[in-house]
């Protein structure tokens, strides 16, 4: 089972785009994929359950029948950082319960299990613990999504370094290209030297994620 996690540069930076698009370019291939989004922070409250739209999406894209809560089990109604509305409920999140969650996902055998982190790598838990904590328990392949804009050289050079400082593996990283950024073929350059890990794809704007799926190089991935 191929175990993927995806971080980004930051939030807003297109971990739900990208995530939601390689699950289709990985189900084009004839691929059982499942996701996972441990964490979010920003729901509707629909029958009493707290739907999140990055779970909505993730939902749609795979293939393995999840429900949203199992997808998305430790969600929060207010979009802030998750240990503040954590705390506000009077909610302690763990590691355990994370992994709890995790573990029913893989029991469904999928050839794929993609996870959304949230915001950026080192996302606060709260006492201490980071979204990476779990991510280093529990071994999975990292794909760095970089939202190509000015300062992203800096971001994403320390959100590598941190992942590889955490002995994980880092397979692959996404050129996200939504804003117009001067120089952005010499800024994808730079990074092409600095970041060791094949790029996976440079993407446009696109609206259709059918088409953007298109566009993963797989080749290092399965
Ligand atoms: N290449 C792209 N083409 C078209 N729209 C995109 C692209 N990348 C991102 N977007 C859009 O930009 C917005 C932010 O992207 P996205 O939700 O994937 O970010 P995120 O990193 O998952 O954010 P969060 O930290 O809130 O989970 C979304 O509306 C998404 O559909
Ligand atoms: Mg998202």
């Amino acid at each position: 089972m191929l175990e993927i996690f995806i971080t980004a540069t930051d939030t807003d930076a297109g971990k739900t785009y990208v995530a939601t698009s390689l699950v289709h370019a990985f189900v084009s291939k004839g691929k059982q994929v499942a996701v996972y989004k441990p964490i979010s922070a920003g729901c509707q409250k629909i029958n009493s359950v707290l739907v999140n739209e990055d779970a909505q999406l993730l939902e749609i894209a795979a293939n393995c029948q999840q429900s949203i809560c199992d997808i998305n089990p430790i969600a929060f109604e207010a979009a802030i950082a998750p240990h503040i509305a954590a705390q506000q409920c009077q909610k302690i999140i763990t590691i355990a319960e994370i992994q709890k969650y995790y573990q029913k996902v893989k029991a469904l055998e999928a050839d794929i299990v993609v996870t959304e982190g949230a915001g950026g790598w080192r996302l606060p838990l709260g006492d201490g613990l980071f979204l990476s904590d779990f991510v280093k328990q529990t071994k999975q392949k990292v794909i760095l999504v970089v939202n190509m804009k000015l300062g992203c050289l800096n971001h994403a050079v320390l959100t590598y370094q941190s992942i590889i400082s955490d002995g994980l593996e880092c397979i692959g990283w996404v050129a996200n290209c939504i804003e117009k950024m001067p120089y952005l073929e010499e800024n994808i350059s730079e990074l092409e030297s600095l970041l060791p890990m094949p790029k996976l794809a440079s993407l446009s704007f696109e609206k259709d994620k059918q088409v953007t799926a298109k566009q993963f190089d797989l080749s290092t991935l399965l």
